[in-house]
This record gives structure tokens, sequence and C-alpha cells, in this order.
């Protein structure tokens, strides 16, 4: 098995596991309290978090309040059934970032339990559609579970790899994601897949985890393990450099908030021009 190939199944098998968990009852928040040292996205590998809390018993509380769940506003969530919310494991909330207008079609890449697609198709009602992609069989039980619940008919969760994306060329408004594209293999090819999908003048509203230009990848690895989204972070030079191989304007990160020395959860945004 090549390096990748087994990078990609531990991926798997970690957001399986994540995934049953909240199925079994245990929300995601208590997964990331327990763990030593956590080992989903996005904990904190030292157990200190963006408000600078330290030590075992701060953990699970800080992590609540810097990713997944905590991230949303309360009201936005309301209506969601509570697996849904329970099982975000995101880093952000792109929902809030990528300007979702009625009538827009969107791609989650890497929905996990659907919180964001089910926002998404809150936002853009039903003359809009979401769209959700994941590789994992047990997240996309969890999240279809969810869309029946919340009674959502604009959603469908597709079965992929965010690097080959089941969608035909420019079927798509907007491409959102949380947390996800840190634990690809292959960067270059999941931002072609973007822009591959977007239509012309569509946009990007992205969470992600990434680094500041001064650590190199190892400095980044002694930081924390691939499948907990530190690793394989990208700096904010290397997304931008990326995204402007695949031809994205206007590209953008912002860093909303430090998960560990010198790696932030940030807001990647950016167009695809119009031809
Ligand atoms: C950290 S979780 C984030 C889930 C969701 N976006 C959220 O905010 O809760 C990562 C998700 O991405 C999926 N994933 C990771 N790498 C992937 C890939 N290369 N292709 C498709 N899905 C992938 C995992 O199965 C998992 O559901």
């Amino acid at each position: 098995m090549s390096q990748n190939t087994e990078l990609r199944e531990q991926v798997r098998l970690r957001y399986a596991q994540a995934a049953a968990a909240v199925a079994g009852g245990t929300r995601n928040a208590d997964l990331l309290a327990e763990e030593t040292p956590p080992s989903y996205c996005c904990t904190s590998p030292s157990g200190a978090g963006a408000a600078g809390a330290s030590g075992e018993s701060a953990r699970g509380a800080t992590a609540e309040r810097a990713f997944g769940a905590g991230l949303y506003d309360e009201a936005a969530t309301a209506g969601l059934p509570l697996d849904a919310v329970e099982a975000s494991l995101g880093c952000g909330n792109p929902t809030a970032v990528a300007e979702l207008h009625e009538g827009d079609r969107v791609l989650d890449l890497g929905s996990g339990g659907g919180i964001d697609v089910l926002l998404s198709a809150e936002r853009v009602g039903p003359t809009g559609f979401a769209y959700g992609v994941d590789m994992t069989e047990e997240m996309l039980e969890l999240a279809e579970a969810n869309r029946a619940s919340a009674g959502a008919e604009n959603v469908e969760f597709l079965r992929g790899a965010i690097e080959d994306v089941p969608l035909p060329d420019e079927s798509v408004d907007v491409v959102i994601s949380n947390c996800v594209i840190n634990l690809s293999t292959d960067k270059p090819a999941v931002l072609a897949e973007m822009f591959r999908v977007l239509t012309p003048g569509g946009r990007i509203g992205i969470s992600d985890v990434v680094a500041e230009d001064l650590l190199g990848p190892e400095q980044r690895a002694e930081r924390g393990s691939y499948v907990g989204c530190i690793a394989g972070a990208l700096s904010r030079t290397e997304y931008l450099d990326g995204l402007a191989a695949a031809g994205f304007a206007d590209a953008s990160v912002e860093f909303t908030h430090e998960v560990v020395g010198g790696m932030h959860a940030a807001i990647i945004r950016a167009v695809k021009p119009v031809r």
C-alpha cells in the first residue's frame, strides 16, 4: 500500500468510528474530551485550544468552544436534528461565510454528518439544492438519517472522493467545505475539482486548518496527527498558490483562531472567473 493510500484509509477508519459513535449516542464533544492525544478534526493536540485553556479537564470544554457544534450560532442550528449538530467535526461555519442565496446549488466537500449541507439547504430554499460528498459509508448513513429526520428534500449525499467529485462540470454555484481539505493526500486534485464543478462566477467558502508560512511540513507534523487535521494542513502561501494554479481569482485566507502553535482555523474564499 502506498503511503497516500494508507493515510487515506486511516482517515476513512477514523471518521467511520466517529460516525458510529454518534449513531450510538456519543456526542462528538465527548469524543474530543476522551482522547489523549485527541485524533479527530479539529482538536487541539496539546489540549490547549484557542482560548488558551490547559490541562486534561479543560480539553473537552475548550474543544467544544473552538471546534464542532460550538462554532455555530444556536439559533441557526435549532431546526436541525440533534445528531447532525452533535456529529459536527468542523473548524468553522462555512455556511456563514459563503454568502448563499435563494436558488443556489451548493456542494459540501467531506460532508460528514451533514450539518453544513442541511444548513445550506435551508438557506437556498426549495429552488436551490445542496449536495454533500463523502468517502466514508458510515458518515453517509448518518447524514442520510439526519436528512430524513430534517425532512429536507433539496439535499443529496453522494459517495465519492473529493479528489474526483461525482458531479458534472459547471454544475454548482458554491463549493463549501469544513475541515476536510487538510485531510486530502492530493490537494491540487481537490482544488482542480472545485474549479471544474463550479459555474463561471461561482465561489468557494471554506473552513480549514492552515499553517503560518514559517512552519515547514516537519514542524506541522510535530504539532499533531494527519487524521487530527494538523500534519496535512497547507500553509497560507501554499493555499493561495494552489488556488491560483487551479484558476481561481480574488483568493484570500483569513485566520480566525489558533488551533495549536502557528496553526489556525481559517476561512478561505475565492471566485471562478467569468470567461
Ligand atoms: C473532520 S470531518 C468533517 C465533517 C464535516 N465537514 C463537519 O464539519 O462536521 C472530515 C470528513 O471528511 C471526509 N473525508 C476525508 N477525506 C476525504 C476524501 N478524500 N474524500 C471524501 N471525503 C473525505 C471524512 O469521511 C469525514 O466525514
